[in-house]
């Protein structure tokens, strides 16, 4: 039940209605309690910038966006976390007391903090990651690792002038590497990450040999539809250990739900099985 009195957050998208973070976030609020409300918010993209600009006024503690929108919203916000501005999205946007929005990137935090629950034994500075892609995703994932500490940064992607782009872009140890050549940017390798779009349902699987990965390795694919793709399988089938993706969707949302109802929640079993009903349904 909410009061008039209730906290208003949501996601705006275009469209939006494949979201999970109604549901989510919904999740969260009936468990701890909280007078609020999450709510689907689809908003044209000529009708965005109106839109955005009229949270403040319309009392919401915050909002998430999602495609198509994460660019304009790192361009209209007043503050941008230096996070997001490396990223170069926003996916997150507070609203403070004086009605100023703040943009955030929680996707890297979400993608650390899946591993970090994941596999309790990883450590990111502890040899070097191998990154899969070199889009949107890709660029989260490669600042939270160079933020987190990691040495030795192997970036793998199909077209190599997008790869040395993001490489460039990043004040840290990136190196890229072609496809042709990924026995040698997985030798000794520590963590190996897919961020490509391969291996999600309605694409062709990615089908790369892992003969050169050390079996200790932690591999992780972020691609969540399926749960266990032909990367994961065959990581798990040669012993290597591995985390889904599902979790980065899950965790990177904790932190919006802090900064918009005041409590960081918890990523539970029961939270998964939730959302894994509702994408199947
Ligand atoms: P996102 O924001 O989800 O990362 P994106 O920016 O479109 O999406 O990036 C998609 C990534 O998947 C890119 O690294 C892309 O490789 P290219 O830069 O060469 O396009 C990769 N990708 C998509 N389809 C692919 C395919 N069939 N083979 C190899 N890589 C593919």
């Amino acid at each position: 039940m909410i009061s008039g009195k209730a906290k208003l957050a949501g996601v705006i998208g275009w469209p939006v209605q494949h979201s999970q973070s109604p549901r989510l976030h919904g999740y969260w609020l009936d468990q701890y309690g909280i007078d609020g409300a999450y709510i689907p918010l689809p908003v044209r993209p000529e009708d965005f910038e109106d839109a955005f600009r009229a949270l403040p006024k319309l009392g919401f503690s915050g909002v998430n966006i999602t495609v198509p929108h994460k660019h304009s919203a790192l361009e209209l916000v007043d503050v941008v976390d230096p996070l997001a501005q490396q990223i170069g999205a926003v996916n997150t946007v507070a609203v403070s007391e004086n009605g100023n929005l703040t943009g955030y990137n929680t996707d890297g935090f979400g993608f650390l903090e899946n591993l970090i629950h994941g596999a309790p034994d990883f450590s990111p500075s502890a040899g070097p990651a191998v990154v899969l892609g070199a889009g949107g995703a890709a660029r989260a994932v490669v600042c939270s690792l160079v933020a987190a500490g990691v040495t030795d940064l192997r970036l793998v992607n199909r077209t190599r002038a997008r790869a040395d782009a993001l490489a460039d872009s990043v004040h840290g140890p990136v190196s890229v590497y072609d496809f042709s050549n990924i026995d040698d940017a997985l030798e000794g390798a520590n963590l190996l990450v897919n961020t490509t779009a391969l291996g999600m349902e309605g694409n062709p699987p990615l089908i790369i040999s892992l003969n050169a990965l050390p079996v200790q390795a932690l591999v992780n694919d972020i691609v969540y539809a399926p749960l266990q793709t032909e990367l994961l399988k065959a990581a798990a089938t040669r012993g290597n250990p591995v985390v889904d993706g599902l979790g980065m969707l899950l965790h990177q949302a904790r932190a919006g739900f802090e900064k918009w109802f005041g409590i960081m929640p918890d990523v539970t079993d029961d939270l998964r099985a939730h959302i894994l009903k509702g994408m199947n349904g």
